[in-house]
């Protein structure tokens, strides 16, 4: 077919550009190639050869879709079926040759196909455009992506909800404003994040139900005037219906936002759950251990072990936010119907479901195989007057105190024991009624830590029994 070589190794040279023959496929109008930094600037194989499997699938969708419409003939759409086939054998065992100067993944099949079969390859693109070739396999694409996405989330949430149940009582400082502020328990803590994969999850589904239509049969802009079956190849393909307006399914690629939406903030979900690792394994928390296997040594300093999974999951967040303000910016202003910027649709695509895809599967990992330490964190709760607010409970419900009052009673018996540098249940009843004199001795017992959490029975709340069945239920909607 193209004579040209890699753009690279002719670059600047004009001999270059006298000798590019037209593109085999769509170069009838022209007399010349492409200019070699043209062939570079316009080419997606590069990246868009991830599309090969969906780009076959779809074509044989269509090349069946026409044999059953009489548009060509049964011959001659199953020697185009079977060459496609030999095309998936050889992309599939790594033998396909992919090149540039062929631009596309699409013109890449089509054009081995040619070779393949002969001049028949030329039927398969009846009724058909590269505008709505790449809108159908993309979709396929994201479609694939999302369903893995959505396996690897149910494994973080199986992975949170059994630390959740072995940890429903284990005690540890909750915070807010990183400033201790209640006791909670790490299964409650664990559940947060299963709740919040649970929502990337309904994100998940919602973009994969709005994506599940076919453009195929849009062709260029327009539609056809062939008497194509759009439903035929929608069903063939597993999408819900054939997208209504030729145009928009050319044209919008809102699917892949919201791919890169759902997955910026699942993203972000990760790497707070990644930055609070990254905290609980320093030695100045020490809730956490990571396992070997997901921890790194410094090349200095023998004691250190490094939560570098943690921190990169944290910090991936970032390309992946990046990638949706990028795609985001490409589409905007775009007129209908297709224009070239949208070949720049994918790389955002590819790249953030890769980073999403591992984000994921490191996480899993780390929760999976972290010792939790329920010492540190039950003594660590002990600190910073964590029971300061079930000390204003007990005068509420004791002694029938309103809230306001309360507070700023137990404001001042935290005022004393900062200055005796003692914790609340150190102070002496004594000095407790210095400052409310109907105080008694039962006000002990809700400074403890356990009776704290256990005492949060409200729904939603930290206590363990609330964990337990939470836990459960989380198991029964989301596993
Ligand atoms: N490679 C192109 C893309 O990714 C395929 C569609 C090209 N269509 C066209 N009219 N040039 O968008």
């Amino acid at each position: 077919m193209c004579a040209k070589k890699t753009p690279g190794k002719r670059k600047g040279k004009a001999k270059a550009r006298a000798k590019a023959r037209p593109n085999a496929l769509w170069g009838g109008r022209f007399s010349a190639g492409p200019a070699a930094i043209m062939e570079k600037i316009n080419a997606s194989i590069d990246f868009d050869r991830k599309l090969a499997v969906q780009d076959i699938t779809a074509s044989v969708a269509h090349c069946e879709m026409l044999t059953r419409r009489g548009i060509i003939s049964r011959k001659d759409g199953d020697i185009i079926v079977s060459g496609l086939a030999a095309i998936a054998k050889e992309i599939e065992h790594g033998d396909f040759m992919f090149k540039r100067e062929l631009e596309d993944i699409h013109m890449n099949v089509e054009s081995r196909l040619t070779e393949l079969v002969g001049g028949v390859a030329g039927c398969l693109h009846t009724a058909r455009s590269r505008n709505d070739q790449v809108a159908t396999d993309f979709r396929l694409w994201v479609r694939d992506a999302l369903d893995q996405v959505e396996d690897a989330l149910t494994g973080l949430q199986a992975a949170l909800i059994d630390r959740a149940e072995e940890h429903a009582a284990t005690v540890m400082p909750g915070f807010t404003h990183l400033q201790t502020a209640q006791p909670v328990t790490f299964g409650h803590h664990m559940l947060a994040y299963v709740e919040m994969f649970g929502r990337d999850r309904g994100r998940v589904a919602d973009a994969r139900a709005r994506l599940n239509e076919s453009p195929l049969g849009a062709a260029a802009l327009a539609g056809t005037s062939f008497p194509i079956d759009r439903r035929m190849t929608a069903r063939a393909l597993g999408f819900k219906r054939p997208m209504a307006n030729s145009l928009d399914a050319v044209s919008d690629r809102d699917f892949a936002l919201e791919f890169l939406s759902a997955a910026a903030i699942s993203a972000v979900h990760l790497s707070r759950l990644a930055d609070e690792i990254v905290l609980w394994c320093s030695d100045a928390f020490g809730f956490v251990r990571l396992s070997d296997g997901f921890s790194t040594g410094s090349s200095i300093m023998p004691q250190k072990r490094n939560p570098d999974a943690a921190e990169l999951v944290r910090a991936k967040s970032g390309r992946v936010a990046a990638a949706l303000a990028g795609l985001l910016s490409v589409l905007k202003g775009l007129p209908l119907a297709y224009s070239k910027d949208m070949q720049e649709d994918k790389q955002p695509v590819f790249e953030a479901a890769d980073t999403w895809l591992l984000s994921v599967g490191a996480m899993t990992g780390m929760i999976r195989d972290m010792t939790v330490n329920a010492e540190a964190m039950k003594e660590a709760a002990g600190r910073g007057h964590a029971t300061a607010t079930d000390l204003a409970d007990w005068l509420v419900r004791v002694l029938g105190m309103p809230f306001r009052r309360a507070h700023q009673v137990t404001g001042l018996l935290v005022k004393l024991a900062d200055k005796k540098d003692c914790r609340l249940s150190e102070l002496s009843l004594a000095a407790m009624q210095s400052a409310e004199p109907r105080m008694t001795a039962n006000v002990f017992e809700v400074l403890e830590v356990e009776k704290s959490v256990t005492s949060r029975k409200s729904l939603g709340g930290t206590a363990p029994g609330n964990v337990r069945r939470a836990a459960a239920a989380a198991r029964r909607t989301y596993l």
